[in-house]
């Protein structure tokens, strides 16, 4: 591997990992004392001001998840925090942000046994409100199975030009009589 492509390499896993290890971390607290986990590394409560959910996750991780969340909103540090003053909770969306991440990990431990399936990335994709409901347009929606739905079918010719709405008329009337 090339000294660039395996710094990119270590880079992209150090992101994608940071929240996944705060997690790990997280439970580890809760776990058997102190186990056999080095005390020497800071945690992110040691380290910083005002950590209230990703407690106990090792001090270095703190960045790249902060830097994680940031990308995957499409936002700055700024549009959570006060610059130079960050253990300050006087924005809302640090606020929501906290919740966000109860959410998420929520939903990983009740659904996918803890994995990281989904990240604030898997709704927000680099915006700061999700898109909630599929884009329709105005414009004529190719249908997955434009060509004919089966043999004698293709007689028709709104099926073969897979025009939307007459393909909709005739699931109402054809198709259902058919089934009789
Ligand atoms: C979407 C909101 C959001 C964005 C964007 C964000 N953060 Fe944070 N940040 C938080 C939340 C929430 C906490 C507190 C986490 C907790 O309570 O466990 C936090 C905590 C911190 C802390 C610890 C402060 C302390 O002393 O307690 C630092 C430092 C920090 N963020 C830096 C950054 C940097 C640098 C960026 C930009 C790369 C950034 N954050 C982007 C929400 C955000
Ligand atoms: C399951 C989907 C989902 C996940 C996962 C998710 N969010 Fe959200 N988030 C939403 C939705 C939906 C809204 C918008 C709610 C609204 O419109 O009021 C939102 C809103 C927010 C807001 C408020 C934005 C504003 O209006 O200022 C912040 C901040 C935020 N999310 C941060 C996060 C962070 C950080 C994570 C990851 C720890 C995360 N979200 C994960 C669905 C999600």
């Amino acid at each position: 591997m090339k000294e660039g492509s395996r710094r990119m390499y270590f880079a992209r896993i150090a992101v994608a990992g940071a929240l996944l290890i705060a997690i790990a971390a997280m439970r580890a607290q809760s776990g058997p004392p102190q186990s056999a986990a080095p005390s020497a590394a800071k945690k992110t409560d040691e380290a910083y001001k005002n950590i209230q959910v990703l407690k106990g996750a090792p001090a270095d991780q703190l960045m790249p998840a902060m830097q994680f969340i940031s990308a995957s909103l499409g936002v700055q540090c700024d549009y959570c925090h006060e610059m130079g003053a960050f253990d300050r909770d006087d924005k809302k969306p640090k606020q929501t942000a906290r919740k966000m991440m109860e959410m998420m990990f929520a939903i990983n431990k009740n659904n996918f046994a803890g994995h990281r399936e989904v990240t604030c990335y898997s709704c927000h994709r680099g915006a700061i409100k999700p898109v909630a409901t599929p884009v329709i347009t105005d414009h004529e929606v190719k249908l997955a199975f434009p060509e004919t739905p089966k043999e004698e079918d293709s007689s028709n010719p709104a099926v073969v030009e897979g025009n939307p709405e007459n393909f909709q008329s005739l699931g109402k009337g054809h198709d259902c009589a058919r089934r009789k």
